[in-house]
């Protein structure tokens, strides 16, 4: 009796120990196998748990990429930067389609000394074109938290939000102005860190100090809700203007900002902005002509 209870017990312990290492193993870093893979540097990307790191040290920087491409739908990671000195870091996390007529929506975090701000530079290129930088303070300190950032794409418009406060509205304005609209190439979703001390941080004086390495941004919560493309039968199985299903991205609802979405993005301008090609009359004598959009 006394053995066989034995046994049973050690069964069970061992039963539970797989169990337990498989779902361990299992959930490591789950959301981030689904969508990515680690694209730059590899010995620069490190798991741990839910959570993944890419380190910049005098060796290399680091990236990692989606496996699939999309077109339209939503990204969104959770990110943690550099803490402390991060002066002459970019941290970036965009969308990108392939060639010198590519499209692209990037967020930069351009990093700074101790204790001074980041500042986030967001752009829009469209066929190859870009020119288009914003650049803002973010309204938390981004170093000392988990804050997500996310890209919202549909035919209408491209949104760059922060925790859900949209910073950028990029419209569709391709039939009134014929001005191209990124809508016809399939994108990838990437992020990378990289040593960027000749433009970065205050304008490229103050340079990366070394001694501080490893930077480390942080990672969690991937998510990718977009329209796979899987060739090109894709241009009209992801609009759903030509197709059955319907896109929720393609909702009326996301056609444009709602009314406090609107008062958000004000006020995010009003308070937070400090770049705008819009607005710079040395660098573009008239404004591009999506200047003069209505949000
Ligand atoms: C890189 O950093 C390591 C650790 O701080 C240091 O030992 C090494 O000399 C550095 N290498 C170069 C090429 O600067
Ligand atoms: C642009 O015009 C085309 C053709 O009329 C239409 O199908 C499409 O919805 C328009 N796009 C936008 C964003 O209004
Ligand atoms: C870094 O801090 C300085 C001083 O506060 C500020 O002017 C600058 O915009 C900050 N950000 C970057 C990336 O240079
Ligand atoms: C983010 O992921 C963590 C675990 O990795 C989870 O606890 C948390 O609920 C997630 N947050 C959101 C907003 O999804």
């Amino acid at each position: 009796m006394a053995a066989q209870g034995k046994s049973v017990c050690c069964w069970w312990v061992f039963l539970t120990l797989i169990i337990v290492l498989v779902s361990v193993g299992g959930s490591q870093c789950a959301e981030f196998n689904d969508y990515f893979y680690p694209s730059w540097a590899e010995d620069h990307v490190m798991y741990e748990g839910q959570m993944l790191k890419l380190k910049l040290d005098n060796i290399s920087g680091a990236g990692f990429a989606s496996k699939s491409t999309y077109l339209f739908g939503k990204a969104n990671v959770q990110i943690k930067l550099v803490a402390g000195d991060s002066a002459g870091t970019v941290t970036a996390f965009y969308m990108s389609s392939q060639g010198d007529q590519h499209d692209e929506f990037d967020f930069e975090f351009l990093g700074n000394k101790s204790g001074e701000p980041y500042i986030v530079q967001t752009n829009v290129y469209s066929q190859g074109v870009g020119k288009r930088e914003q650049r803002l303070y973010l309204w938390f300190d981004p170093t000392q938290d988990f804050h997500s950032y996310s890209l919202l794409w549909n035919r209408h418009q491209v949104v760059f939000m922060v925790d859900d406060v949209p910073i950028r509205v990029f419209k569709n304005r391709e039939n009134e102005t014929g001005l191209a609209y990124p809508q016809r190439q399939a994108m990838g979703v990437y992020s990378s860190i990289w040593n960027a001390d000749d433009w970065a941080t205050q304008g490229g004086l103050v340079k990366t100090d070394w001694s501080h390495a490893p930077f480390i941004a942080s990672y969690r919560n991937f998510s990718i809700d977009a329209c796979e493309y899987k060739g090109p039968q894709s241009m009209s199985e992801c609009s759903s203007s030509s197709s059955s299903s319907s896109w929720w991205w393609d909702q009326a609802a996301y056609d444009s900002l709602d009314g406090k979405q609107r008062l958000k993005l004000r006020w995010v301008h009003d308070k937070y902005m400090i770049y705008d090609y819009c607005r710079d009359s040395t660098r573009f004598s008239t404004p591009q002509p999506e200047c003069a959009q209505r949000i």
